[in-house]
C-alpha cells in the first residue's frame, strides 16, 4: 500500500480531516429567472465578492417554488434556502412572488417540528439590477448559516 492510498497512523485521512474542517454553510437558492438570477448575473460580471455558499436554481418565477422544493434541501443536509423574486408588483406572472413570500412563511411556521430553526428559510425581492444587494443577502446568510450551526438533519445522514 502506498502513502497516497493510505493514511499512516501519524496522518488523518481525507474523512478526518473534512470533520475536522470549520462548518461552511450549504445554500440551495432558488433564483427567479427575471430578476434574482439576473441580480445574481449582474454580481457575477460586475466582480462583486460573496461567499461560495450558495448553489444557483434558476426557475421561471419564486411562485414555481413549491414547499417541497424548499423541505427536501434541508431534509437532506443544505443549511439554508433562499428564493429571490421580483419586487410587488414586477412579477411576470402576476402574483407569483407574494405566493412564494406566503409559502416561505408557512414552511417556516413547520421547521420548528422538524428541529430547524426558522431563519434558515429566507425570501428576498432582489431585481435584475440589484447585484450588489444578491451579494449583501448571501453575505449575510451565510453569516448567519455559520452562527446557527450545521442543519442538525444533516447528521442523519453522515452517521
Ligand atoms: S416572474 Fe419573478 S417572481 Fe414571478
Amino acid at each position: 500500500m502506498s502513502a497516497l492510498t493510505s493514511p499512516s497512523p501519524e496522518q488523518p485521512g481525507i474523512a478526518a480531516a473534512v470533520a475536522a474542517a470549520p462548518h461552511e454553510p450549504l445554500i440551495i437558492a432558488f433564483l427567479c429567472n427575471w430578476c434574482t438570477y439576473t441580480g445574481a448575473d449582474l454580481a457575477g460580471t460586475s466582480r462583486i465578492q460573496y461567499p461560495p455558499n450558495v448553489r444557483v436554481v434558476r426557475v421561471m418565477c419564486s411562485g414555481a417554488v413549491d414547499p417541497l422544493y424548499i423541505l427536501r434541501p434541508l431534509l437532506e443536509g443544505a443549511d439554508g434556502v433562499l428564493i429571490g423574486g421580483c419586487h410587488s408588483g414586477d412579477c411576470h406572472y402576476v402574483s407569483g412572488n407574494y405566493k412564494a413570500r406566503r409559502r416561505v412563511a408557512v414552511v417556516q411556521s413547520y421547521l420548528a417540528q422538524l428541529g430547524l430553526e426558522p431563519e434558515r428559510v429566507w425570501f428576498r425581492f432582489i431585481s435584475a439590477s440589484e447585484g450588489r444587494l444578491f451579494a449583501e443577502t448571501v453575505t449575510t446568510m451565510t453569516e448567519t448559516l455559520a452562527r446557527l450551526g450545521p442543519n442538525p438533519l444533516a447528521r442523519e445522514w453522515t452517521a
